[in-house]
C-alpha cells in the first residue's frame, strides 16, 4: 500500500510536531508515531528548557555554560545559533498556547546544573507534558497534517531499495520516504515523500535503567546508518543523576531543577559528597555528578545515595514539584521530610544523525531533529535543558530552508517498490527477541556505563557482534514485527556505542575511559564520525 505527501516526519515529540506544523502550509504532511501521539521523551520531560530571557542573563553567559559543559567539543557555531535563537523560539511556544509557570507577570526561571544563571523556562515540573499538549493540539487542527499512530518505521526509502544490483555506483543517496509497519492491521505500507524529516528521539533502552519511555529504542540513528548516513558522538551517553531508586522501568527522574532550587546530594553518613569532586558541588555538570554518584557507591557498597531537600520550605517544594512530590509519596517518601534515595539512569544520548546548520543530513531530502540529530550543540555532554531548545530551534531552521529551496527538489522515482515479504515466516521463537533485548541492555549497563575500560568494551564488542549476527538472520527469514524491529535497532545502536567509545582514546565529558583518564585536546578535540 502506497501513502503520498510532501513530507513525511517519524516521531511525535517536540522536535516532529514543531516540524510538522511550520512546513504544512506549503504541503501536505505525514506524521507517523510508534504508539500513541504524546508517547515521547518531550511528554516526560521535567525541568524545562534553556533560554536567555532575563535582563541579568547574556547569551555569552549561556553559550560558555554550553561549550563548559560539553567540554569544549560543541560546535561554536551551533551553539551561537541556538542560543541566540532561543527567545523567539520561546515567545512562539508561548504563542501556540504553552503555560509557562510565572512569578508575576514574569516567566519564573528555574536553575540546573552547569547554568551559571536562572534560565529555565518551565511549567511547573511537567514542562515536556504542557509542550507536548500545545503542539498536538495544534496538529489536530491542521488539515494538511494528518497523524498516522501504532506506525513502526522499518527503514528509509533510498537508492538501496530501487535498484537490486550491487555494480552501480551512487555517490550521492537520496531518501524519498520510509516503510512502516501499521501494528494493528500488521502490514507494511510505504510512506513516499520528497523530504522525510527523521524526529524518533533517543535510545535509552539501548541500557538496562533508563528515564526514557519504552519507545526509546535508537530507531532513528539505525535506520539512518543502515542508509549511509554520518552518524557521530555515539560514545558520549549522558546519564542523569538523579533518577529514584527502585522506582520501575522507565526509572523515575528527580529532575535537576531540584538541586537547582537548593537540593543537596548525601551519602548514607549525610555527607554533602559532591564538594570533594567539584566546586559547584551538587549543582556541577552531569557527567560530574553521575560519576561522583558511581565513585560514592563502588567505594561504600551502598546501593544509593540520597537527594535532601528536607532543609527547604515544604509548601515552596510542593508548589514546584508537584508531580514529583506526589509520584515520592507513592513511594512512600515525604520529601519535604524523608530524604530521596537516588541512581543514575541513563538519559539522554548526545551524538546521532550529523545535521548542518538546517538540519539536512548527508542524504539528501533527509532532515534530522531532536535528540536523534548530532548538530554539534551538545559536545561531550549535553547542558541540561538545552534539548528541548535544539528541538525547537532545528526544526524552525530546516522548514525555513525546504521553503526557500522547494524548488531544489526532483521529486520521488517512479518505481518505489512495495514492501518485499518474500522469504519471510512467523515464527514462533519470540522469547529470542525478548532474551537478547535483555541481554543487550545488560552488556551495554555493565561495560559501557558511567566508567569504562579498554578490556570491558572489547568484551562488550565481542558480545554485542555475537547478537547482531543472530540478530541479522532472524530478521531475514522473519516476519517484522515491532518488537523485531526494535531488537534490530536496539543492536545495531549498541555496536556504534561501543565502536565510537573504542575509537575514543581519551576521557572527556561523558566518555570515561580508565585506560585514558585525561583529556587529549590534541589529537581528541574532534567529532567521532562512523559512516
Ligand atoms: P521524542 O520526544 O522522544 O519523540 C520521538 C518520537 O519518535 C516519539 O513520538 C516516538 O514514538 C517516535 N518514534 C521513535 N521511533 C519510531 C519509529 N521507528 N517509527 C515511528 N515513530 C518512532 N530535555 C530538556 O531540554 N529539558 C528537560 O527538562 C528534559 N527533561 C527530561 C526528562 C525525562 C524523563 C526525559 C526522558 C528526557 C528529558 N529531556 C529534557 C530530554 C528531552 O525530553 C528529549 O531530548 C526531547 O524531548 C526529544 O525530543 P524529540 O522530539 O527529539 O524526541
Ligand atoms: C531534568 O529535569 O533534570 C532533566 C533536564 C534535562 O534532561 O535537560
Amino acid at each position: 500500500m502506497k501513502l503520498e505527501s510532501d513530507f513525511l516526519v517519524i516521531g511525535s515529540g517536540i522536535a516532529g510536531l514543531s516540524f510538522a506544523l511550520r512546513i504544512a502550509d506549503t504541503g501536505t504532511v505525514s506524521i507517523v508515531t510508534k504508539k500513541e501521539t504524546a508517547e515521547s521523551n518531550t511528554n516526560y520531560a521535567q525541568g524545562g528548557i534553556a533560554s536567555v530571557m532575563s535582563s541579568t542573563d547574556s547569551f555569552e553567559n549561556h553559550i560558555e555554560d554550553t561549550m563548559k559543559a560539553g567540554a569544549y567539543l560543541c560546535h561554536r557555531d551551533t551553539v551561537e545559533h541556538v542560543v541566540h535563537d532561543g527567545p523567539e523560539r520561546i515567545n512562539e511556544l508561548i504563542e501556540i498556547g504553552v503555560q509557562f509557570t510565572r512569578s508575576g507577570k514574569e516567566l519564573d526561571l528555574g536553575k540546573e546544573g552547569g547554568h551559571s544563571k536562572n534560565r529555565i523556562v518551565h511549567a511547573a515540573d511537567l514542562t515536556g507534558k504542557e509542550i507536548e499538549r500545545a503542539l498536538l493540539d495544534k496538529v489536530a487542527s491542521h488539515p494538511n497534517i494528518k497523524v498516522y499512530e501504532n506506525h513502526v518505521t522499518i527503514d528509509l526509502i533510498t537508492e538501496h531499495h530501487l535498484f537490486t544490483t550491487k555494480k552501480e555506483n551512487h555517490d550521492t543517496i537520496h531518501c524519498w520516504g520510509a516503510y512502516v509497519l501499521d501494528i494493528n492491521k500488521n502490514v507494511v505500507k510505504t510512506f513516499i515523500a520528497k523530504n522525510t524529516m527523521l524526529a524518533t528521539g533517543g535510545a535509552g533502552h539501548v541500557y538496562l535503567h533508563t528515564t526514557n519511555p519504552l519507545i526509546a529504542t535508537g530507531d532513528g540513528v539505525a535506520m539512518a546508518y543502515r542508509a549511509g548516513a554520518a552518524i557521530a558522538n555515539m560514545e558520549f551517553i549522558q546519564f542523569h543523576p538523579t533518577t529514584l531508586f527502585n522506582s520501575g522501568s522507565p526509572s523515575f527522574l528527580i529532575s535537576e531543577a531540584v538541586r537547582g532550587f537548593g537540593g543537596i546530594l548525601r551519602n548514607a553518613q549525610g555527607e554533602d559528597f559532591m564538594l570533594k569532586y567539584n566546586p559547584q558541588g551538587s549543582l556541577a555538570p552531569r557527567d560530574i555528578v553521575a560519576r561522583a554518584i558511581d565513585n560514592e557507591l563502588k567505594r561504600t557498597g551502598d546501593e544509593f545515595v540520597y537527594l535532601d531537600v528536607t532543609h527547604l520550605h515544604g509548601e515552596k517544594i510542593k508548589e514546584h514539584f508537584p508531580n514529583i512530590y506526589e509520584r515520592c509519596l507513592k513511594h512512600g517518601i515525604d520529601m519535604t521530610k524523608d530524604l530521596i534515595p537516588v541512581v543514575p539512569a541513563a538519559h539522554y544520548s548526545c551524538g546521532g544523525v550529523v545535521t548542518d546548520l538546517q538540519g539536512k543530513t548527508s542524504i539528501k531530502n533527509l532532515f534530522a531533529c531532536g535528540e536523534v540529530s548530532m548538530t554539534g550543540l551538545h559536545g561531550a555532554n549535553r547542558l541540561a535543558s538545552n534539548s528541548l531548545l535544539e528541538a525547537v530551534v532545528y526544526s524552525h531552521d530546516a522548514a525555513k530552508y525546504l521553503k526557500q529551496n522547494k524548488d531544489k527538489n526532483n521529486g520521488v522515482p517512479a518505481n518505489i517498490p512495495d514492501w518485499d515479504y518474500s522469504g519471510t515466516v512467523n515464527t514462533e521463537e519470540w522469547v529470542l527477541i525478548s532474551h537478547d533485548r535483555k541481554e543487550i541492555q545488560q552488556v551495554m549497563w555493565d561495560y559501557v556505563g558511567i566508567v569504562r575500560s579498554t578490556h570491558r568494551l572489547a568484551r562488550a564488542q565481542r558480545r554485542i557482534n555475537l547478537i547482531q549476527e543472530e540478530v541479522k538472520d532472524f530478521y531475514k527469514r522473519t516476519k517484522v514485527s515491532e518488537g523485531l524491529i526494535e531488537l534490530r535497532n536496539l543492536a545495531c545502536v549498541a555496536d556504534l556505542i561501543i565502536r565510537s567509545a573504542i575509537a575514543r582514546k581519551e576521557s572527556r565529558g561523558l566518555h570515561y575511559n580508565t585506560d585514558y583518564n585525561f583529556l587529549n585536546d590534541v589529537e581528541w578535540l574532534k567529532d567521532t564520525l562512523i559512516t
